[in-house]
Order: structure tokens, then sequence, then C-alpha cells
């Protein structure tokens, strides 16, 4: 759609992304203290049971556990993480029926970007092969109040936590909208569910991929006569940006425009990454980060478990805090006022520019 990320034109929506971001650290820093110890080897072995092309480049896995037994319970908007080889861990919104315990579904885009995930699971995952992923996790959850009116914006493979939360709704009776913004019509993905009752009535197929022609659209709708009170968008981050830009700009309140970023990350180029020390402040524990190795492997072969996801400094669900030293921050998770401010790290990817580093661990 030729969006770029930094192209937020809007200080106020900056502000917001800034909000948000530093709301969602808050909840997964809360949500850390519950698992540490336990999170990271819980993994669940699955087969896969079809694999089916529901879009151009897109698959559609679906998976159940080995055992026989059911999946755990999950909500519009979860995600899981998939172990598909060694060493090689991707995310997955799960697209599939959240009422069904039997069955998980990811679609997956094959990226020409792709850092190996994407490439591999479309290139070596067939029905029969088995697989590793995590429980799901859901930082992207749909929450909404008395009669507030939902819109449903997504671009492109972004349909995938988007089309869970079309369901949640059109089941609810809530009142929403979804807006599909998608390349061309064989580009669709959930095409024939998305043109058939219920969600035929609330949604909206626009085969436009300009950032001109989406935001007119955008501005047309969210300045028009229904008046939305929530957005949930997902999709590439210029995406997102302008759908947050119109909203805070058609007076939608700034909390209540949430966002789930995916896509290859643009990482930051890398620093010699000399060797630092580290202390956990509770747990009164010393280490050693060698040059070549992550925190995250050091705290790991200590026998000190800590819940990760992405392991590529986006999710931010390692950001620990930092009681003193200075971090060398290598992650996109953290804004750069957070980076400033140097009171946390993201263990799986950042180091250290001070000789020391003590964590609230
Ligand atoms: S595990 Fe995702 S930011 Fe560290």
């Amino acid at each position: 759609m030729g969006w770029s990320v930094a192209n937020c034109r809007d200080p106020r929506v900056r502000q917001q992304l800034m909000g948000e971001r530093v709301f969602g650290l808050r909840w997964m820093a809360r949500a850390r203290i519950d698992v540490v110890n336990d999170i990271s080897t819980d993994r669940i072995p699955v087969r896969v049971e079809r694999v089916a092309v529901i879009a151009t480049d897109i698959c559609r896995f679906d998976l159940r556990r080995i055992d026989g037994e059911p999946l755990p319970n999950w909500r519009a908007g979860a995600h899981i993480d998939v172990h598909i080889a060694p060493g090689l861990v991707r995310q997955y919104s799960l697209c599939g029926d959240a009422n069904g315990s039997e069955c998980y579904s990811i679609a997956v885009k094959r990226e020409e970007s792709s850092r190996g995930g994407s490439a591999a699971l479309h290139a070596n995952i067939r029905a029969g092969a088995d697989l590793e992923i995590s429980r799901p996790r859901n930082l992207f959850p749909l929450e909404v109040g008395g009669k507030e009116r939902v819109l449903l914006v997504a671009a492109g493979i972004g349909i995938t936590p988007i089309i869970t939360m079309a369901r949640e709704l059109a089941r609810s009776g809530r009142r929403f909208a979804l807006l599909y913004f998608v390349r061309n019509r064989d580009a669709c993905a959930f095409r024939e569910e998305i043109s058939s009752p219920p969600l035929r009535e609330s949604a909206e197929i626009l085969h436009e991929n300009t950032p001109e022609r989406v935001r007119a659209i955008l501005e047309a709708r969210l300045n028009g006569s229904v008046g939305y009170d929530r957005i949930y968008t997902c999709g590439p981050g210029g995406f997102m940006s302008c759908v947050r830009e119109v909203a805070v700009g058609s007076g939608i309140k700034e909390d209540f425009v949430r966002s789930e970023s995916f896509g290859a990350i643009a990482r930051k180029e890398e620093a010699p990454s000399k060797a630092f020390h580290l202390r956990l402040a509770r747990a009164g524990v010393d280490l050693c980060v060698p040059e070549g190795s992550t925190a995250v492997d050091v705290l790991r072969a200590a026998g000190i478990s800590i819940e990760t996801s992405c392991e590529q400094g986006v999710c931010g669900t390692c950001v620990t805090k930092v009681l003193e030293g200075v971090p060398d921050h290598r992650d996109s998770f953290l804004t750069d006022a957070e980076k400033r401010r140097n009171d946390c790290i993201a263990l799986c990817v950042s180091r250290a520019c001070s000789e020391k580093l003590v964590i609230d661990l």
C-alpha cells in the first residue's frame, strides 16, 4: 500500500501512540510478574490438520492437539507463538472460531521480506506436520462497554484479529462496522464469510490501496452521521497511523483507538555488542552478558525463566524495570521518550551503555 511507518503527521496521534504503548507496557509488566518462572517452556504439541489457500499468498493452517485434548479457550484478538523450527518462533493471531476449543486456525501471508517465518510455513508445512505452539495470549483484547459503537478497520493480512472481533460483536448483537481495505478481490481473505450474514450487514470490502484514498474514505466515515466510540485497527504501521490521526481528529477519545502491529521489523543497525554486568536486584544474582548473547539467553542459562514472545524487541513482553545503569536500547517497542527515561529495557535485544545494569527481577 506504500504506507510509511514514520508517516504520522499529527503530533497528538504520536502522543497517543506513546500513551497506548505505555499502557501496554504496564499491563504486560503486571502480567509478567504472575507468570515468571513457568511460561517459556509451556508449549503445546499440535498437528497441522489442514492447509488451505484462502487468498493470494495467504494460507490458513488448522491446528489440533496431538493428544486429542481440547485446546485452551481464547477471546477475539488473541495470538499464539508458533515454533516453526528450532530457533524460529513467530506470532500469529488466531482467526478461527473462538467458541470452538478443538482446533486453532492461523492465516499466514507469505511476505517477500520474510525473515524465515512465513516463507518456512508456506514452503515446508503441510497437513500432518507437527508443530509446537504457546497458549493463547491477548494483547489486543476487545473491550466494549454499554451501547458503545465500534468501528473495525483492517488492511491486508491485518484482517486476522479483526475478523474474530467482528464475529464476537455480531454474536453479541452489538452495533459495529467493519472496513476491510484490500488490494483486490483475489487478495481478500475471508471474503465469503464477510460477504454473508451476519457480517455482511456491517462489513465493507474496499479495493483501495493509496494512502490518499484510504484517508479520504476514513474521513468521510468518521465525520459522517454515524458516531463511533471505539476503533480497533490492524494493518501496516503507516495505515494504522492514518486511522489514528483521522479518528482523533474526528473527536474519538484517544484511549479508544486500539491497534495491533504486525509484519517485518526494521531492525536498528547492529552496534557492537560488548559484554555487560547484569544484577537482579530482587533475586540478588549477578550475571555477565557476554558479547554475542542476549540478557534473555543468560537469564535462561542461569535457570531464571522470563516470559518472551517475539524475541525481536517488538512486542514488549520481556520489558523489565531498570533500577540502575543506562540501557543501550535496540528494540522497536519503547517510544523515544521511554527510551530517554532509561527506566526499562527489552531484555531480548537491548544491551547496556554502562558497565552494569541493575534490573527489577
Ligand atoms: S520478547 Fe518481544 S520485546 Fe522482548
